[in-house]
């Protein structure tokens, strides 16, 4: 039997209403945060997928480092990013910060339940399925609270039978990355003593549990040697998001290129050209 229903008036207007709602929603912004300017390794992936995005990028340098912090304490910095990116209306909240993901990720989720929050952890999934063959040594560079939180000890859980997982807390890496020194004497030492048992028995894969890492790459890849493979979690942030987003029907309906804004906590006069040069690399 065919069933024909008409719309009433009434239930037009709502619809229209809705779409129209929705419609704007899906031209706001994408927020993003980080402890500083680590996060935009994951602004990068975002915009390579989805260029048609407007972003709003916040790094909290002038209260970064936040993985030496107290969990009380991230979790209180975390929420203020939020609610800052909140007051400039974005649609989704992205936490580009792997800290602030163990720490805040769970209230953020609860507070603004009515949209997508994104948070990143370790790409260990990833490190670990790349080993062909044998159980891979893999070592997890990322802060101190990251390492220290449950949310990575569920993860390690998760991956422990299939390879060897050596957490490495790197506390005083970020501040390279915030300084704007990627490379150069003072970085590979720093390395040197986080690395020495490493390079005696090498590993197959580094993991960069921290969204400042990407930056130091090279120097990392250059210490450790061609053969290690390394792997962040900013591209499967950047997916995740978008297939949030369309999930949510909130994808940007323009085909344009969008619009960046990057803006930090920070009094610093560098801040500015540091942050174009990082978003350029
Ligand atoms: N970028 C942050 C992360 O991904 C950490 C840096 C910090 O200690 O503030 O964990």
């Amino acid at each position: 039997m065919l069933i024909i229903a008409r719309k009433t008036q009434d239930e037009k207007k709502k619809e229209d209403g809705f779409m129209e709602v929705l419609m704007d929603k899906r031209t706001c912004p994408i927020g993003i945060f980080d402890s500083g300017v680590g996060g935009i390794s994951v602004l990068r992936q975002l915009i390579a997928l989805m260029p048609n995005e407007d972003y709003l990028f916040f790094g909290d340098s002038k209260n970064a480092p936040y993985g030496t912090k107290s969990f009380e304490e991230v979790q209180r910095l975390a929420c203020a990013d939020a609610e800052y990116l909140l007051s400039k209306k974005v649609k989704a909240l992205v936490v580009a910060c792997n800290t602030a993901t163990s720490a805040a990720i769970q209230i953020l989720r609860n507070k603004y339940s009515g949209m997508p929050v994104i948070g990143i952890e370790p790409a260990l999934k990833p490190a670990v399925l790349s080993a062909s063959g044998k159980k891979p040594a893999v070592l997890v560079m990322a802060t101190p609270m990251t390492l220290r939180e449950e949310k990575f000890h569920q993860l390690m859980m998760r991956y422990e039978q299939d390879a060897t997982i050596i957490p490495l807390p790197c506390p005083g890496l970020m501040e390279f990355v915030e300084r704007g020194e990627l490379s150069g004497a003072a970085l590979e030492a720093y390395l040197g003593k986080l690395f020495q048992a490493h390079l005696r028995n090498p590993v197959d894969c580094v993991v960069l549990g921290c969204t400042h890492y990407p930056f130091v790459r090279d120097t990392i890849q250059k210490m450790l040697g061609d053969k290690v493979a390394i792997f962040d979690g900013g591209g499967g942030t950047a997916r995740e998001t978008h297939r949030r987003l369309a999930e949510c029907g909130l994808l940007s309906p323009f085909r344009a290129r969008g619009r960046v804004t990057i803006e930090n906590s920070s009094e610093s006069p560098e801040i500015t050209d540091l942050c174009s040069m990082l978003l350029k690399i």
